[in-house]
């Protein structure tokens, strides 16, 4: 695998959007590419954004849900053990949509369940992902995945900021986090989403205050509304114009990546 590619930042800043619009560019340039997108948010929404439907039986929350009621009732056939069950099931969790693939982590059910299917799931997604050019992996918005150091094998940060004091302090909480933890990643990337040209400076500056790791400005992309439209009525973002102007920037942006 090339690259991994974990989007964070606060709720609400453009994650979801972000990812998409750089996994539409990929698909339109990058066509021999392989991509695997991993739906990490509790909150998923990649499926939804892109006008799929995956059913919680389908996520890996579900399938270790289901082989949980089996464990209890001790009913592992055809497996050999628990882990090769789990296994199993996690290989068994894609969405394969034409140009890439989608695992959604899901909402676990009750406390727990996680811890115990933590080890096998990396190791599995781990083997997943060798077969992909690309990962792109949408987390939640929360900061705990950090402290538990689930990012640790993704290579690239993409730190999405909007033009708000939360989305700000979230910034610099995640990378005073990654720092507490040793998490280190390859780049560090700063995306600015819903910038104006009045407010681009404001965060110019702020990032000049922040020389704790190496955090690399990559770009701005700008409000708009056939965005917000698409969402608002339920579109797939992948088929947002090619002239729409912040797919422009998107284009512009993303090129150093490929
Ligand atoms: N550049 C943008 N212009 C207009 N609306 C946007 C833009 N980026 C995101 N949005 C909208 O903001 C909302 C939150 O975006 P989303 O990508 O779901 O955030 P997150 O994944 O960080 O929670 C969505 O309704 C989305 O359509
Ligand atoms: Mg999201």
């Amino acid at each position: 695998m090339n690259k991994s590619i974990a989007f964070t930042g606060k709720g609400g800043v453009g994650k979801t959007t972000c990812l998409i619009l750089f996994l539409k560019f990929l698909i339109e340039n990058k066509k021999d590419y392989r991509i695997l997108v991993i739906d990490a948010d509790p909150d998923a929404n990649i499926a939804d954004v892109i006008g799929k439907k995956i059913h919680f039986k389908d996520t890996i929350a579900g399938k270790m849900t289901n082989l949980r009621i089996k464990i209890e009732k001790n009913i592992l056939y055809p497996y050999k053990d628990k882990k090769q069950a789990m296994e199993a099931e996690i290989f068994n969790c894609f969405l394969h949509v034409e140009a890439f693939d989608v695992i959604e982590m899901g909402r676990t059910e009750g406390e727990g369940c996680y811890c115990s299917v933590n080890n096998v799931l990396k190791n599995a997604l781990d083997i997943i992902s060798e077969n992909y050019d690309l990962v792109l992996v949408d987390t939640p918005a929360g900061l705990e995945h950090f402290a538990r150091k689930t990012g640790k094998d993704v290579s690239d940060l993409m730190i999405i900021v909007d033009p708000s004091k939360m989305a700000f302090h979230t910034l610099k909480r995640i990378l005073e986090i990654s720092k507490e933890v040793s998490l280190k990643f390859k780049n560090y990337w700063v995306l600015g989403n819903r910038f104006s040209t009045d407010n681009k400076e404001i965060l110019i500056k702020k990032l000049n205050f922040l020389d704790k790791v190496e955090i690399k400005l990559l770009g701005f992309i700008p409000e708009d509304k056939e965005i917000m439209n698409y969402n608002l009525f339920a579109k797939n973002l992948l088929n947002l114009s090619n002239e729409n102007p912040a797919y422009k920037s998107v284009k512009e942006i993303f090129k150093k990546f490929i």
